[in-house]
């Protein structure tokens, strides 16, 4: 039986926006701090060097379109995008940007690729006849990107493929390369040895090629300096705020805030247990309030017993398991005035960023980032 009577909770009156009070979560999307980013980017590289916006995964769950029509006014001209559908959406708004489809030349996509003026990056000395035979016999041929890999094993030529590129150069006569490319495996460690082995092998293998613009780096390897720059630099990562440089502090601004409503404030005794398993047991009598946001929103299970959230300013922890819809959080030390049921907790923003939160989850900010839901209410200032 509780321990005295429970007093009944707050509840917010309601806002002004119909939207927000059905949200169960609201993402807030600040374009203004992603164009800044931008130019921060753009500005190390310097006016040379181009800075290219990887958009993929819906802008690493942001909203590729909105990303990128706000990068596009900034004066951003080429977007990376992983698959062909991505590539194809984004085409619908931006009708004259450069968007290259990263994950290739994949059978039977051609005609899309054409019609829809997109440029595929050639992964494999396959995709490169297959590109060229098709290309040769057009008047305005339309460019496409040589992927090399260095050292990641995942994508673009293979060492032993390159090596054949090389001593059969006619393979890419005809061939409108827009850039080579490679990308680094362990850019956010400056020191790592690996950095300055892939970029030797990426020049060695560039100087024996037709002359085309090169591209090395995405977010982390910016900050590996001029050599690592060459002519296009391919940001995604620190675009949308996650620290490229992960034992420095962080010079990118965060770009979003995720809230996540309170749904019940509930009076637990001690000793009674919270959540699935019930694997947290309450060592005092308190409160819980419980969020509308679960691992169905992309909040991690993995961070049991590690998160923690936002109530007006004051930090408290995210306890229990996380379910599919809900997360509960052990408000007990704040004053009762704070949590009101309608209110939110904040879960994602500058304080717990997507890097510290990926952390407590045992994972890394892009994941937290593409794992974020369909549910929540978006709502995008700026741009
Ligand atoms: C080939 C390539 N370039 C650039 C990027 C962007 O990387 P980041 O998000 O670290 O900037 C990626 C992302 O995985 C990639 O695969």
């Amino acid at each position: 039986m509780p321990s005295k009577r429970p007093a009944p909770p707050r509840r917010r009156p309601a806002s002004a926006d119909a939207a927000v009070d059905r949200a169960s979560g609201i993402l807030e999307i600040d374009l203004g701090a992603i164009q800044k980013n931008w130019r921060f980017l753009q500005g190390k590289v310097g006016k040379s060097v181009q800075c290219a916006a990887v958009v993929k995964a819906d802008g690493y769950g942001l909203g590729a379109v909105p990303v990128a029509k706000a990068l596009a006014t900034e004066g951003c001209k080429t977007f990376f995008v992983a698959t062909l559908e991505e590539a194809l959406a984004l085409r619908e708004t931006l009708k004259t940007a450069e968007i290259v489809v990263l994950n290739g030349l994949l059978p039977r996509t051609e005609g899309d690729i054409l019609r829809a003026r997109l440029i595929p990056v050639l992964n494999d000395l396959g995709q490169l006849d297959v590109w060229r035979k098709l290309v040769l016999p057009m008047k305005q041929r339309p460019p496409a990107i040589l992927h090399l890999d260095t050292g990641l094993s995942r994508l673009g030529l293979s060492r032993g493929e390159t090596q054949v590129l090389l001593g059969e150069p006619d393979r890419l006569a005809g061939v409108a390369l827009r850039a080579i490319i490679s990308h680094l495996v362990v850019a956010e460690d400056p020191k790592h040895a690996k950095n300055a082995e892939q970029r030797r092998l990426f020049l060695a293998a560039r100087r024996k090629l037709p002359p085309a613009p090169a591209s090395l780096a995405a977010s982390s390897g910016i900050f590996l300096g001029s050599d690592f720059h060459f002519d296009m630099v391919r940001a995604g990562a620190a675009l949308y705020g996650i620290n490229p440089l992960t034992d420095q502090l962080n010079q990118m601004l965060q770009v979003f805030h995720l809230k996540g409503k309170i749904v019940q404030v509930h009076d637990v005794d001690r000793g009674e247990t919270v959540g699935y398993g019930a694997e947290h047991r309450m060592d005092r009598g308190g409160r819980i309030a419980t969020v509308a946001v679960g691992y169905a929103d992309g909040w991690l299970r993995s961070s049991q017993g590690r998160a923690m959230a936002g109530i007006a300013g004051r930090q408290v922890p995210v306890v229990g398991r996380i379910s599919m819809d809900l997360i509960t959080l052990d408000v007990t030390s704040l004053d009762s005035a704070l949590v009101e049921v309608g209110g939110f907790a904040d879960l994602i923003d500058a304080k717990n960023t997507p890097d510290i939160v990926g952390t407590r989850a045992g994972t890394i900010g892009y994941e937290v980032l593409t794992a974020l839901g369909r549910r929540y209410h978006r709502v995008y200032h700026g741009g």
